[in-house]
């Protein structure tokens, strides 16, 4: 093995770094400085493999291509471990591993698995770096596309050691894309374009250590470890022990013609809409929506007992079919150049193509399985969880204190999902307390964001199914904590719903730009200026006090969208109380106290 130079002292990180390169055995050591040359190396280095492809220089500069394995296309949630030393901890909404043993499972893999390969230590801030809500990891990764995208994604480099020094503690995170270039016999293999071991991932998670080991996938968040594995699963544990928050939402800045500036933060689930809306347009005349993140908010109380947030990324792992200069124009511009573009379709003259993208169906493209593609194949000609990376300053919207590491004020906080029924356009709760019943009750239909199951409806609490690092009815007790902590001062809680259908299996709401209606009654509520109806569920808005105006939509159509179905909310009553049932005695006695008031008030109602 090559030895190098480490460009540190800290003691720790020089230990781990040995300690996992004796067990993977890489050919190399490459200690990454987070320079523009170093980003520009890996491109190359992709495609000099064969693993990625320059687009059309032109049309797209300096972008790549890059088509993955088919059997690693998305997170895999049941691959995905919480290892701590007790099951219940974990909780009933995560799988459970031990952590010794897991950790004994993993390093059978990972003994050699990066063989023939270079091994990338990528030293990255989460937040503006030297942030009081900032925090550092460092990723081990055998992947140039890993680096590639953690440059984008992350703040890496020198800077990041710096503020590190000599003692300073990090988030250990080691992913192999587990596909060494020696067979099981010891002779040497040639690389293949996407490297990944199908049958054996493993994406696991030590929050009593901080650490992420994830072996065997090269796709998003199984890989990029900054995001989901470190700034969700172990930045929630990390929050719940130091009294923050931290969230899988969005946060936008809106100006109202007055000039009037509030930050709403909004938890989605993935493939939801948190992008679309994080940077939308508002067709609404005098609104302004500038974007401060698009998928993580991390929120702590600052000298004047507001909840501030920053968004601990530096770029967007954006979903692409959909996007389109109609429905986000922010992020089509977002990604003019310098974009890494994966399992998107390739047309004839070396652009990105995916469905849902502006102007005409082309005659023929290369899909996101290198295969030929002619409309009425009967196959997407993008994987439905194609994505884009983008840096976030490419965006034209990206607002001014995206980077200011005291972070934005938030004002309100939006919970929202895929629900064809009963969920109504928008509600407002009457509360904190009612605020966090309505975050631990949602459900959304489920998206290709994770392999299996799509379409099916499922609770989804907060949008951190997925990403809660413990056990989910703790979580829920920190939000009360944090509501009693911040009492008059914390945001005030919406739920909304793009997604609701007609009879026909249409969308009744237009969505995207019109979607800045809903954020002005939302900005209009904290104001006190606009007005609403009580009901069971919470306050809706009246048709008077939503801007409506050049929208073009029947009456019955808008009923529709703030109807509450008094027959559908029971049905739901009965689902939430087994959904609530899970979390035992864990489960805060206020939510189930709400779920009994909303059940009392629907049977008043009807
Ligand atoms: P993750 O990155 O997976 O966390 O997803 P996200 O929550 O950022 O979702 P995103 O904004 O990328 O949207 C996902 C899909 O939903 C895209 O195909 C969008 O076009 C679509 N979408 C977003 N907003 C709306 C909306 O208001 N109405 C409708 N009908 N579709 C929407
Ligand atoms: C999500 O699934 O919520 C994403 C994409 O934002 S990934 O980074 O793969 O988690
Ligand atoms: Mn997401």
């Amino acid at each position: 093995m090559t030895t190098v130079q480490a460009p540190t002292a800290n003691k720790q990180l020089l230990a781990w770094v040995e300690e996992i390169a004796s067990l993977t055995k890489p050919e190399s050591i490459y200690w990454c400085d987070g320079s523009k040359d170093e980003y520009q190396k890996m491109l190359n280095l992709m495609v000099d493999s064969g693993s990625a492809q320059w687009l059309n220089q032109e049309k797209r500069p300096n972008s790549v291509l890059v088509l993955s394995d088919p059997a690693d296309v998305a997170r895999v949630e049941d691959r995905t471990y919480i290892c701590c030393e007790k099951e219940e901890d974990a909780g009933p909404t995560n799988n459970w591993a031990n952590a010794a043993e897991m950790k004994e499972t993993l390093k059978g893999f990972y003994d050699g698995c990066m063989q023939g390969r270079t091994l990338y230590v990528i030293p990255f801030s989460m937040g503006p770096v030297g942030s009081p809500i900032a925090h550092i990891g460092v990723e081990i990764s055998d992947s140039p596309y890993v680096v590639a995208n953690m440059h984008l994604m992350t703040r890496v480099g020198s800077g990041v050691l710096d503020v590190l020094g000599s003692e300073g503690e990090f988030v250990k995170c080691v992913h192999s894309v587990g596909y060494p270039l020696v067979d099981k016999d010891g002779n040497s293999r040639d690389d293949v374009a996407w490297p990944c071991d199908g049958d054996n991932k493993y994406i696991t998670h030590y929050p009593e250590t901080r650490e992420i080991w994830s072996y065997g996938s090269g796709y998003g968040g199984n890989a990029l470890l900054g995001k989901k594995c470190f700034a969700l699963r172990i930045a929630s544990t990390m929050a719940r022990e130091e009294g923050w928050m931290a969230e899988h939402m969005l946060i936008l800045k809106i100006t109202n013609p007055e000039g009037v500036v509030k930050h709403v933060a909004a938890a989605f689930p993935s493939a939801c809409g948190k992008t679309n809306l994080a940077m939308m347009q508002p067709t609404i005349p005098g609104w302004k929506v500038e974007c401060v993140g698009d998928d993580i908010a991390w929120m702590k109380f600052g000298e004047d007992g507001k909840l501030n947030a920053i968004n601990p990324e530096a770029g967007f792992f954006g979903v692409a079919p959909g996007t389109s200069l109609a429905t986000n124009p922010h992020a089509m511009n977002s990604i003019k150049e310098n974009g890494i573009f994966t399992n998107v379709a390739l047309t004839d003259d070396g652009d990105i193509w995916w469905e849902d993208i502006d102007g005409p169906t082309p005659d023929h493209l290369i899909d996101w399985q290198g295969k030929d593609w002619t409309p009425g194949c009967g196959r997407n000609a993008a994987h439905p969880n194609a994505r884009f990376t983008a840096p976030a300053h490419q965006c034209p919207v990206i607002a001014d204190s995206w980077e200011d590491p005291a972070g934005v004020a938030i004002d309100a906080i939006l919970f929202g999902g895929r629900r064809a029924s009963t969920q109504p356009l928008a509600l407002e709760a009457f509360d904190w307390e009612h605020g966090t019943f309505l975050g631990a009750a949602m459900a959304s239909e489920k998206t290709a964001a994770a392999a299996g199951g799509l379409g099916e409806l499922r609770f989804d609490p907060m949008a951190m199914l997925p990403f809660c690092g413990y056990h989910m009815g703790d979580y829920f007790t920190h939000w009360l904590e944090m509501g009693a902590k911040g009492g008059s001062n914390m945001p005030k809680v919406f739920y909304v719903n793009w997604f609701r259908k007609n009879a026909e299996g249409k969308w009744l709401w237009p969505g995207f730009g019109e979607n800045g209606r809903i954020l002005k009654w939302v900005v209009e509520r904290c104001e006190g200026t606009a007005g609403a109806v009580e009901t069971a569920i919470g306050h809706l808005p009246t048709e008077e006090s939503l801007d409506l105006s050049g929208l073009d939509i029947s009456a019955e159509d808008i009923q529709e969208l703030l109807a509450v179905k008094n027959d559908e909310w029971l049905a739901f009553i009965d689902s939430a109380k087994a959904h609530f049932a899970k979390f035992g005695d864990r489960l805060p006695q206020a939510l189930n106290d709400q779920l009994n008031a909303l059940k009392q008030r629907l049977e008043a109602a009807k």
